[in-house]
């Protein structure tokens, strides 16, 4: 199973849009999938109190990480880094078996040019740290309010194409950095 995380809980996320349509390439190659997402996650999640005692709300997101063969993250671009609440997501997993050797891949998404390149690298540094097995290509999707149309699909073929070339290379990596 690989799980998606869509990085942001901002109700009406361009990043969920986009998980979906990321979610759509695996389910197209059979590969099991299940969307984290982050705008569901229980207020009590948010209680000072939860990185002593998770809430029990919360055990169904760190099940469905540890479970995964991969994590697929998908990241706006927010102040020039990841939204503060996608830190706070990986800040609660479990330590450190989260993401031990877990394969992970990044696709980013911003309003302006350069597509979530610093949030993405962010999110390299500390998954480099975690001991992850990082898949290279990354997609950067720049200038999303212009890219994606009302019913949530990308309006540049080039774009999606490199979706879709970023979940079949993933699954590939994962075959073989489980082989
Ligand atoms: C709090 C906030 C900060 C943002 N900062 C940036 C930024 O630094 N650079 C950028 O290109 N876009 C920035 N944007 C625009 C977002 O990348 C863009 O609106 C994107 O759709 C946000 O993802 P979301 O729709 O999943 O929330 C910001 C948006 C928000 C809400």
């Amino acid at each position: 199973m690989i799980a998606i995380i869509s990085g942001t809980n901002r109700p009406g996320s361009n990043s969920r849009k986009i998980a979906a349509l990321v979610e759509n390439q695996y389910r197209s190659l059979n590969i099991p999938v299940q969307v984290l997402d982050l705008a569901l996650l229980p207020a009590e999640v948010f209680l000072p109190s939860a990185y002593a005692a998770k809430p029990a709300s919360f055990d169904p997101y760190s099940r469905a990480v540890l479970a995964s063969d991969g994590l697929h993250v998908v990241t706006p671009e927010y102040n020039g880094g990841m939204p503060g609440v996608l830190k706070y997501f990986i800040d609660l997993l479990k330590f450190p078996e989260s993401f031990e050797a877990k394969p992970v891949c990044f696709t980013g998404i911003s309003a302006g040019a350069w597509g979530a390149l610093r949030p993405v690298e962010q999110l390299q540094e500390v998954f480099g740290y975690r001991n992850a097995h990082i898949f290279p290509s990354r997609v950067f999707i720049p200038q999303i309010h212009q890219t994606l149309d009302s019913s949530g699909n990308l309006t540049n073929p080039e774009l999606n194409k490199r979706i879709q070339d970023q979940a079949h290379g993933f699954v590939r990596f994962i075959k073989k950095i489980k082989a």
